[in-house]
């Protein structure tokens, strides 16, 4: 069998998958298949800012909390209470052999983030930091969202020994120059990109209508782009998610330079088999172009690596558009 190891945040990995933040790997039957089929690591679900507070403001019975609270789940719709979430990566930790990584998403700096610690002493072996927020402020610069992020993972950072990775919104001015301060921030990998959740309308209804949206191959364009751009220029560990639904999506975001490919809506698709079924593609195709591991391959279509570079920049954009070519 071909090796199909890796590193990503310093941790060994058996394969290059990872099966990201879902409801699937909130079910332990579920991971041990993934492991059967030679996933590399499992990010958990995400444990939620607003779930901690809610959690601690039950806990001391406020009364009020001027509301802000309450647009969102109430605790029992959750899928995990803080306490149940520990007993799950202590529970893996002792049944899996594979990394587990959990997941903290929150918005704001605030006192949540010292849950890091609590969840490195229960043994998980990285952090994945979701910092999800949805700018609607008209007075709220750029900037200052970009040093609100920065403050929670400095505030993360501070709590933790473990491997911390930050799973970033596509949605900054310069992608590269955030992800080099999120490394002087002490981040060890970034994860790209969050899915936005997206609202459609109901035009009948005249409603909005909520709901995730699959993923698609498509999809990979813009981790890969931004990948690719980012490969051999910032010291972290990059990682794609979104769109990986086949073996060529992997295949695509790991040449352009990630040393992680997420699986997600595919897994959710097609099942947990499916993971076997992309490893060995993965295989066979590295069999194919004469690879024994995947350090040869990494990176290979990275901007800095490839013969045409100019293919990430405004020149070929320019080209395309004029040209009319897709
Ligand atoms: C049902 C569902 C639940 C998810 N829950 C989380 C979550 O709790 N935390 C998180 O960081 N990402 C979460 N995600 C995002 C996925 O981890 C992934 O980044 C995203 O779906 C893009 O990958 P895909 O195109 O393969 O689906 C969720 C996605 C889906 C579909």
């Amino acid at each position: 069998m071909l090796n199909l190891e890796t590193r990503y945040l310093g941790l060994s990995l058996r394969s290059p998958l990872i099966a990201s933040s879902s409801p699937l790997t909130a079910s332990p039957a579920r991971i041990e298949e993934m492991e059967a089929g030679g996933i590399g690591a499992v990010v958990l679900p995400s444990l939620f800012e607003e779930q901690l507070l809610k959690e601690e403001i039950a806990e001391r019975s406020y009364k009020d909390y001027g509301g802000a609270l309450e647009a969102f789940p109430k605790l029992e719709e959750f899928r995990f209470s803080a306490g149940a979430y520990l007993d799950h990566i202590r529970m893996l930790k002792s049944s899996v052999g594979i990394p587990v990584i959990a997941s903290l998403n929150g918005a704001t700096p605030g006192w949540w983030t010292r849950y890091a610690k609590v969840l490195e002493e229960a043994g998980a072996d990285a952090l994945e930091l979701n910092i999800y927020s949805v700018p609607t402020d008209p007075d709220k610069a750029g900037a200052d969202l970009e040093m609100e992020t920065l403050d929670i993972v400095r505030l993360v950072r501070a709590q933790i020994q473990i491997p911390l990775a930050v799973k970033l919104s596509p949605f900054y001015t310069n992608v590269a120059h955030m992800a080099k301060r999120l490394h002087a921030a002490g981040v060890n990998g970034a994860v790209l990109f969050n899915r936005f959740h997206q609202p459609d309308i109901d035009v009948e209804r005249l409603a909005l209508r909520s709901g995730i949206l699959p993923g698609s191959s498509r999809d990979t364009r813009i981790p890969l782009t931004w990948i690719g751009i980012l490969y051999g220029r910032v010291a972290i560990d990059l990682a794609a998610t979104g769109g990986i639904m086949e073996t060529a999506d992997a295949i695509k975001v790991i040449l352009a330079g990630a040393r992680a490919a997420m699986l997600c809506s595919t897994l959710l698709e097609h099942g947990t088999a499916s993971v076997g079924q992309l490893r060995e593609g993965m295989a066979q195709w590295m069999e194919r172009h004469g690879y024994e591991s995947i350090e040869q391959w990494q990176g290979l279509l990275s901007q800095k690596n490839c013969a045409d570079p100019e293919n990430f920049e405004r020149a070929q954009y320019v080209a395309a558009v004029s040209s009319g070519s897709a």
